[in-house]
Order: C-alpha cells, then structure tokens, then sequence
C-alpha cells in the first residue's frame, strides 16, 4: 500500500478537521486515536476523502504506514497527554522523524520538551494552529516554532492546509523552539482583550442607552464595512441578531454572563509581567473575565451597593462614530501591547521574532483576523527598526486621531458607572505612555524613604538618598 506522507495521533474535533484538512488537499495522512472506536468512526465518515486516509489502530501502524522522515502531528489534550504520546513515540520511530504538537502548550513546556529531545531525537515542533473548528477543516492560521529543516520538511503541507489572504498562506516558521506556541498565546491573549472591549461598548449601549441587541448588532454590522472590519466585529453583529428557539427572546438575553477560560488569555499575562512588559488590556480582559465568573458575588454586591447605572445620551450618528473610534483606539493599544511583549520575549529567548510576519498569517484564518492586522504588517514593514506599534507613522496617526474618542467613551462611562475595563486600562497605558514626565519620582523617593533603594538626580550622576529624616 502506497504510504502517507504524514501522520495525525488524536481525532478529537480539531484533530478530526485537520485530518480532513489534509487528506483533501491531496496529501496521504496515516491516523491514530487512542480510543480505535473514533478512528474507524472517523475513516467511515470521511467520504471520498477516505481514499487519502489510512486508519491505524496502534501507534506501530502508524509509523509503519508513513514514509521517513516521518512528520506525525499530535494533536491531543494539551499537557500530560503530550508528554505520553511523546514518551510512547520515542521507542518507535527514528531520530530523525518528527513530531508535531499542535494543540495549545504552554511555550514554557514546548521548550522543555524540546530540549529533552535535543540530542536523541526525534525532531520537535511546537505548532500553534488558530481558527477553531472551522479553521482546522477548511483553513487555520498556524504559528510554527522549532528546528528550521524539520518545518522545511513540512512545509509543502502546512502551506496547502493553512488559511490564505489574497493568496498568501497564514503559516510560517517564527524562531526556535517554543516561538510558534509562544506567539498562539499572545494571539489569545489579545483576541481576549479584542472580545473584552467589543463587549463593554455592547455594555454601554445595552445599559447606558438601553438599546436592544438587535439594534446594536445593526451597528457592529455597519462598523464591519469601516475600519473595525474584522471576524470578531462580524460575529458580534451576528449574534446579536440571534433569536432563541425556545423562547424567542434573543439569544444574548438568555446566556448567563459568566464566561469560561482555558487558560491561554492568563498565559499571555503572565508572561507579560514576566517580561516586565505591560499588557494591561489583556490583564483587564483576563480578569473581567475572573470577575464574571462570579456571579453570586456579583448579585449580593448589586444589592449591597445600590448604584443606579446612569444613562449616557442617546446615540446619535455622532455618538456611534465616537464608540467606534473609542474601540479602534483600544484595540490599537492592546494590539500594540501584545506585539511589545512579543518583541520582549524575542529577546529573551532568542527568537527574532518577524513581527511583520506574524502579523501577516493573523490576517486570515484565525479568531482575530481582520484588515486591520495587514495595517499592522504594513506598519511594521515600514520599520527599519524594532519600535512600538504606537510609534509607527502609520498608528501614531489613527491613535493621535481616536484618542479623544477613547478618553470621552471611557470618562463618560466611569460618570454613569458603565464598567469599561479593557478600555480604562488601555487608555491609562497611552497616557502614561505618551507622558515624558511620569510620577515615578514619587515612587523612586518612596522606595529611598522605606528601604534606601536610591534615586538618579537629573542634575547629577549616579545613585543619591534623600535625607528623609
Ligand atoms: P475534543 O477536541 O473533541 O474536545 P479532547 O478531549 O480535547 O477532544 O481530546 C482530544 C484528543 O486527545 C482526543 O483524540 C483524545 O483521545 P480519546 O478520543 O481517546 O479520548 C486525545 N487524548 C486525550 N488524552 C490522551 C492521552 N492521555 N493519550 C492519548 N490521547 C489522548
């Protein structure tokens, strides 16, 4: 029997669609799960595309049905799951054979691995892969860390399988080792703060002007054509023109406000303050999404604190332009945000991250997708050197013409008690940012105070105290 030219351990629902991703772009993939009963399932279903698949029922089978160097893509439960199926690999397939983990790793555990596998083999990969569901079938964003000649190897299929923006496929390889989940992460990071701001401006218009969803969807839709167009924006319209089936009521009214992590948004924010790079937006978002899933406490502190939510003005066409503007703004920092710890973390662990690069294959394919992102790519391009994205022609310009907006959305909502987080945090960051006077001075004459840390004087070198006494 002819081989394949690559293997697939895990046929869970993005496993499964990978899997089809591949065999339909004429590639012959060998594939294995843990419970046989979803491989057989899984070959019966596939359709004519089953010509193209060989359903293993033991991971000797599958190695025995691809040819070397074997690239095999793990795409299993992130964690344990992939420690085993490494450990379980290593004593069948050969040094220079590869394996692919595509599922969610923290970047910390990819470079672990890694390492583990430096001098004996096989070849590793850390493969970040966005898009959902849908992305893996017919197309995902995917974010590949590791040694270069194995991605080489690859490549042919990752090219073919991956999601295209005007023709250009969104994959590339980003730096060594855990570059590629390194990168998956901050992309989580910033899609929670993107999701978070879309959210509050949903909140100011549900509970400042008291608009129904569908009429806040007919906005976001309208803002979808304009600068904002993007996934995110275009699904937020969607939904909110939704109707529940059992109680015709629409949808959004029926979800309960607590909302669910997996963990890479608080990831990204860990790394950040582990960089000792700010990323308050992401922060924010991670945490309103904590606070959400409190909602009991929520309850009882409603009725503790008695606030009436003030109402905002009617939203006329004007208004709306400013939450748009508002939300451009945000967005602009958190992304800038994301890409600066990316930079940091380049540097700290070798990378040389391709900014332009990574900003290229988010424009298709994956959750943040959007026109926006091949602005950012543009903006990068025109670097010569490694700046902050609020420092380019290109984002000085938008934030220098949105930061009004910004200030007036979120300085009305904090008067009405509409909670803005993201936005709050972000427009907090740009103005510390912008400021060439801070008030660390304060903070520098504390720290000589409590702990004779010293200071630096502007009008002499070197480390001075103060005489506090
Ligand atoms: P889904 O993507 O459908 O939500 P999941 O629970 O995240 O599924 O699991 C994804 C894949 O990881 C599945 O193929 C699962 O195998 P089973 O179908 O046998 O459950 C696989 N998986 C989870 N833990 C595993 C382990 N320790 N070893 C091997 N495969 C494992």
């Amino acid at each position: 029997m002819q081989k394949a030219q690559i293997g697939l351990i895990g046929l869970g629902v993005m496993g499964a669609n990978l899997a089809l991703n591949i065999a339909e772009k004429g590639f012959r993939i060998a594939v294995y799960n843990r419970t046989s009963e979803k491989t057989d399932a899984f070959v019966a279903e596939a359709g004519e595309l089953a010509e193209n698949i060989i359903g293993c029922s033991s991971l000797e089978e599958l190695a025995n049905a691809i040819e070397k160097p074997r690239p095999i893509i793990l795409m299993v439960q992130a964690g344990e799951a992939v420690d085993q199926q490494i450990e379980a690999l290593k004593d069948i397939i050969d040094a220079d054979d590869i394996i692919i983990d595509a599922g969610n790793a923290n970047f910390r555990d990819t470079r672990r691995r890694m390492e583990a596998l430096r001098d004996s083999g096989p070849r590793f990969i850390g493969m970040g892969v966005s898009g959902g569901e849908e992305g893996a079938r017919h197309g995902p964003s995917i974010m590949v860390g590791g040694p270069r000649e194995a991605y080489d190897h690859i490549k042919p299929v990752l090219q073919a399988i991956a999601a295209r923006y005007k023709g250009e496929a969104c994959e590339a390889w980003l730096g060594s080792d855990g570059a590629g989940h390194f990168v998956k992460t901050i992309h989580n990071g910033i899609e929670y703060a993107d999701m978070q701001m879309i959210a509050e401006i949903y909140g100011i218009m549900r509970d400042g002007a008291g608009m129904a969803p569908a009429e806040i969807g007919k906005i976001f839709e309208r803002w979808n054509k304009g600068r904002l167009n993007s996934y995110l924006i275009e699904i937020t319209a969607k939904v909110l023109g939704v109707t529940d089936d059992k109680t015709g009521k629409p949808i959004v009214d029926i979800i309960v406000d607590r909302a669910g992590q997996k963990g890479t948004g608080r990831w990204s924010a860990i790394e950040s303050q582990s960089l000792g790079i700010p990323a308050t937006a992401i922060e924010a978002a991670v945490a309103a999404r904590s606070l959400s899933a409190m909602k009991d406490l929520r309850i009882k502190a409603e009725e503790r604190f008695k606030i009436e939510t003030g109402s905002i003005e009617t939203l006329d066409d004007a208004r709306i332009a400013m939450l748009e503007d508002a939300l451009l703004a945000g967005k602009v920092i958190a992304y800038a945000q994301g890409f600066a710890v990316m930079t940091a973390a380049s540097e700290e662990f070798g990378w040389d991250l391709p900014l332009a690069e990574v900003a290229r294959i988010w424009r298709a394919g994956c959750i943040i997708r959007s026109q926006f992102l091949d602005e950012i790519a543009s903006a990068y391009e025109a670097e010569t050197e490694k700046t902050d994205l609020l420092m380019t022609d290109a984002f000085s310009d938008l934030i220098s013409r949105t930061q009004g907006a910004l200030r007036k959305t979120v300085a009305e909502s904090a008067v009405a008690g509409l909670p803005v987080p993201a936005l709050a945090s972000a427009l907090g960051h740009f103005d510390q940012f912008r400021l060439g006077r801070g008030t660390a001075n304060l903070i520098q004459a504390q720290r000589d105070f409590f702990g004779a840390h010293s200071f630096e004087r502007f009008d002499a070198p070197g480390a001075h105290h103060g005489n506090w006494s």
